[in-house]
């Protein structure tokens, strides 16, 4: 498959009718900044929310929204233009539309497009959480992956229609990342679809280096309550954690994510587990075993409310309260030195303000694991939140030190230093 660039690729946006369809006239405009070029078609739902016109004024090209059409359908216009992408994308998917294109069916233009294409099809999931968590949606969802479509998102967030939970379509620029990730894996439908390969990173299962390894990632902080609406929580923004997933992924391995709350979409092609707690992610890490690899990447909190107050704490009823904390499950330790399900090698993260390896080391010793991934969270070079990262990756024999990169490099050098620990260990 040729990968495209961005810049020269040509997009199909399908926008169905959710009130996230404003946010795709921004995805359309971002698309655009980076030279791609966008054609809009969309259904008579998302007619009801945004208008044809804002779409084509931005994407610089009529929308196509009618099936039959006596002009555009005098050529069979429809199979040329789901032929003429590079990419399919459906932003926002409704629970509607992505039931449509479970079920194979092609009753609009949007859904006939997305039957008709020989390119893959990324879709952003968008509608309030009761529909998403729905067994139909997630059924349709399943059968969707198993079809080989790609899904970036659905976040966690408040709603619009005032409730909490998953259902927000992905942000505009991770909707792009997700589309750049795609085109970058090669886009064209092959015979691969057929054996129910779902995403660039699992259509790679089987090939590349981590091919038939299971790694498991922790990433982003823990929440840890104090009552029902207040937590202790820390600065960890999970992009390091998810641009390892997304490197394995891409190495062939089969990827498990535990992530604490993070406001990143799930990477594409890993299987993603949602927590909020020290405690609940120690129980998704054990229940994610065995793996071949344990990458720890999430910053745990170290200690908990003892007594987590059943109802909203009032202020001033009884002077300040006091917090007594408790320390947390040491999730890296008890990994590490499982007497069985370990797994064959563990990595660890320390990120220190002073004394990095030093401390990295020392951390190395007392948890057991194999590797430490050491970075300094006192300057600049490796904020947190940050794009870039500078980290030395310790092991028992010594230090390997990288220079300042960026996150999803940190993440490649981990990754391939992985493939070097379990062929060792083989
Ligand atoms: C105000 C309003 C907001 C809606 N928002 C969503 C939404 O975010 N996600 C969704 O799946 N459906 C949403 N719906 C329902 C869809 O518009 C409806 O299922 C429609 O049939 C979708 O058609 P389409 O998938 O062909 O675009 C909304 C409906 C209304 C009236």
């Amino acid at each position: 498959m040729k990968a495209v660039p961005l810049s020269a690729s040509r997009i199909l946006l399908i926008i169905s009718g959710g009130i996230a369809a404003y946010k795709s006239l921004e995805l359309i405009r971002r698309l655009r900044e980076r030279d791609a070029t966008v054609r809009v078609v969309m259904t008579a739902a998302a007619q009801q929310f945004i208008t044809p016109l804002s779409a084509a004024t931005l994407s610089g090209q009529a929308t196509r929204d009618e099936l039959f059409s006596l002009t555009d359908e005098a050529t069979i216009g429809h199979i040329e233009l789901s032929r003429a992408a590079d990419l399919v994308v459906v932003a926002p998917a409704t629970a509607n539309i992505l039931a449509r294109m479970a079920g194979g069916l092609a009753d609009d233009m949007g859904t006939t497009l997305l039957l008709a294409t020989d390119k893959r099809t990324l879709v952003a999931p968008a509608m309030n959480v009761g529909m998403w968590l729905h067994p139909a949606t997630q059924r349709n969802v399943d059968r969707l992956k198993a079809d080989g479509v790609l899904f970036v998102g659905p976040e966690s967030g408040p709603m619009a229609c005032g409730e909490f939970g998953p259902g927000r379509m992905a942000e505009p620029p991770e909707i792009v990342a997700a589309i750049e990730q795609a085109l970058a894996a090669g886009t064209a439908l092959d015979d691969s679809r057929g054996a129910g390969l779902a995403a660039p990173g699992l259509e790679a299962a089987g090939v590349g280096p981590l091919a038939g390894r299971h790694v498991l990632v922790t990433s982003g902080p823990t929440y840890e309550p104090i009552d029902p609406v207040r937590f202790l929580g820390n600065r960890s923004s999970g992009r390091q954690g998810h641009a390892i997933v997304r490197a394995a992924v891409g190495a062939g391995a089969r990827v498990t994510l535990v992530t604490g709350p993070v406001g990143l979409a799930d990477p594409p092609g890993a299987e993603v587990v949602h927590v909020g707690s020290a405690q609940e992610m120690r129980e998704a890490v054990e229940a994610a075993l065995p793996a071949d690899a344990f990458i720890a990447a999430a910053a745990v909190a170290d200690w908990r409310v003892e007594n987590v107050a059943s109802q909203k704490i009032k202020k001033g009823e009884r002077g300040f309260p006091t917090l007594r904390l408790v320390e947390n499950p040491d999730i890296l330790a008890e990994i590490s030195n499982k007497a069985t399900l370990r797994p064959a090698v563990v990595i660890g993260f320390a990120a220190e303000t002073e004394n990095v390896a030093a401390n990295a080391k020392a951390k190395l010793r007392r948890k057991g694991c194999d590797l430490i991934v050491a970075n300094s969270v006192a300057d600049g070079a490796s904020a947190f939140g940050g794009d870039t990262n500078q980290v030395e990756i310790i092991d028992a024999n010594g230090a390997e030190s990288l220079p300042p990169m960026s996150k999803a490099d940190v993440a490649d050098a981990i990754v391939r230093r992985l493939v070097i620990e379990l062929s060792k260990r083989q």
